[in-house]
């Protein structure tokens, strides 16, 4: 589709919504959202809030969160957090739990996430927790926690074992994402986010994998349409997965296409290293090999995708961790079962499934896509 069809940017927002009965909610997407208090209608009713971000995004957007809120609630407290996928651990989650006892914060206090994926997966697992669950929303300020993190009710912290292996399904009440936090966003964290909308292709919609590759030049540039879109149809799609299977019990693996591969590299070289976004692009390009490579895609497709995420901005060459360390970095993965390893592949083009492969096939992959 051209982007001339999408529409521009206008109220009121558009509205997702993910339908899982009695934990059903809205996602609204417009620009100017955060300064509009008719955003948080749907918040539910309490005295107090607890406005969760960090040292980078709370300067930019916490004031307005806060007045925003302000005819909602009788007391918003602001808690910063430190900025970085290496602090998404239990000391910072604890954080959360000592704002919250210290303010005497009650079983109906609601929880905002104002931030990206790193303050969103926190807050969510310490909304789950604290009293054994209060409210929350998530108001995402990164692409990649626009149409992907804020959105399904994954909630985690890291282990220095494993990737997001501690937490929680928690789905908030609302989910706020105003587009206009977009355009502060740091040209590597835009393609990050990139990584996770082009996933949606692959593995459920190659008409939006078409109109990824027509666009891909104004959503880099942060064409205000172009995002739009982006966002909605994103979310449209993973509402749609998570709104059949809230719990990975099967589909919803598909949303981790990318990801075994991605999340070996993150923890290979360490949490921060490459952005979260960068090792599922890159981790996108192997996966795809490995996908040709057991029958469900030719070369021109992996070809097609690879130059896709090179042209957003993202690494296609993994780094040199070694194929045995690779190995045993993807055997911690959640969807390994017994030790072995599963991966997202794509059995054809707009289709995903998750499959066992030898560990022969493996190796060739990172031999193929691997620096070194
Ligand atoms: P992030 O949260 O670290 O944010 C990226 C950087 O951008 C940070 O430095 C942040 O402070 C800054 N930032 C955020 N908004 C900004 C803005 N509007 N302007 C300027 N700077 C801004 O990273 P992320 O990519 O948003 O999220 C990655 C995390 O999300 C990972 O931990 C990943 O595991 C998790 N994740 C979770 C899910 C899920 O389903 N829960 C899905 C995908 C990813
Ligand atoms: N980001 C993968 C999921 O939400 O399932």
């Amino acid at each position: 589709m051209p982007l001339s069809a999408q529409p521009v940017l206008s109220a009121p927002p558009a509205r997702v919504d993910i339908q899982l009965g009695e934990r059903s909610y809205p996602i609204l997407i417009g620009a100017g959202l955060l300064d509009d208090p008719a955003s948080f209608a749907a918040t539910p009713a309490a005295a107090s809030a607890l406005i969760v971000s960090n040292t980078t995004v709370a300067p930019l957007y916490a004031k307005a969160l806060r007045a925003a809120l302000a005819n909602r609630f009788r007391t918003v407290h602001l808690l910063e957090l430190p900025d970085g996928e290496v602090y998404k651990n239990l000391e910072t989650l604890n954080l959360i739990f000592d704002a919250l006892l210290g303010h005497g914060s009650d079983r109906k206090t609601v929880l905002f996430a104002l931030g990206g994926g790193v303050v969103g997966d926190m807050t969510g697992f310490a909304a789950a927790s604290y009293m054994r669950g209060v409210p929350f929303v998530q108001v995402p300020t990164t692409l990649l926690a626009q149409v992907d993190s804020s959105v399904g009710g994954k909630t985690a912290i890291n282990h220095p074992l494993g990737k997001n292996m501690i937490g929680a399904f928690y789905q908030p009440q609302l989910v706020v994402c105003d587009l206009g936090t977009l355009q502060t966003l740091p040209p590597r964290e835009l393609s990050a986010g990139l990584a996770e909308v082009i996933k949606y292709g692959p593995i459920h919609d190659m008409a939006f994998f078409d109109w990824i590759e027509t666009n891909i030049d104004a959503l880099v540039a942060r064409d205000p349409a172009a995002l739009a879109y982006a966002v909605k149809r994103s979310c449209e799609i993973k509402a749609l997965v998570v709104g059949q299977d809230e719990r990975e019990t099967g589909l919803r693996a598909i949303l981790n296409f990318g990801h075994t591969f991605g999340h070996a590299i993150e923890s290979g070289l360490g949490y921060g290293e490459w952005l979260h976004g960068e090792a599922v692009g890159c981790g996108m390009v192997m996966a795809a090999h490995l996908s040709q490579r057991l029958g469900g895609v030719d070369a021109a497709f992996v070809a097609r995708l690879t130059r896709l995420i090179e042209r957003a901005g993202l690494p296609i060459v993994g780094p040199a961790l070694g194929a045995d360390r690779y190995l045993e970095l993807m055997r911690v993965d959640k969807k390994s079962e017994a030790g072995e390893i599963r991966f997202v592949v794509i059995d054809k083009p707009g289709s995903a499934a998750v499959s066992r492969a030898p560990d022969a096939l493996v190796r060739e992959v990172l031999a193929q896509c691997c620096a070194g």
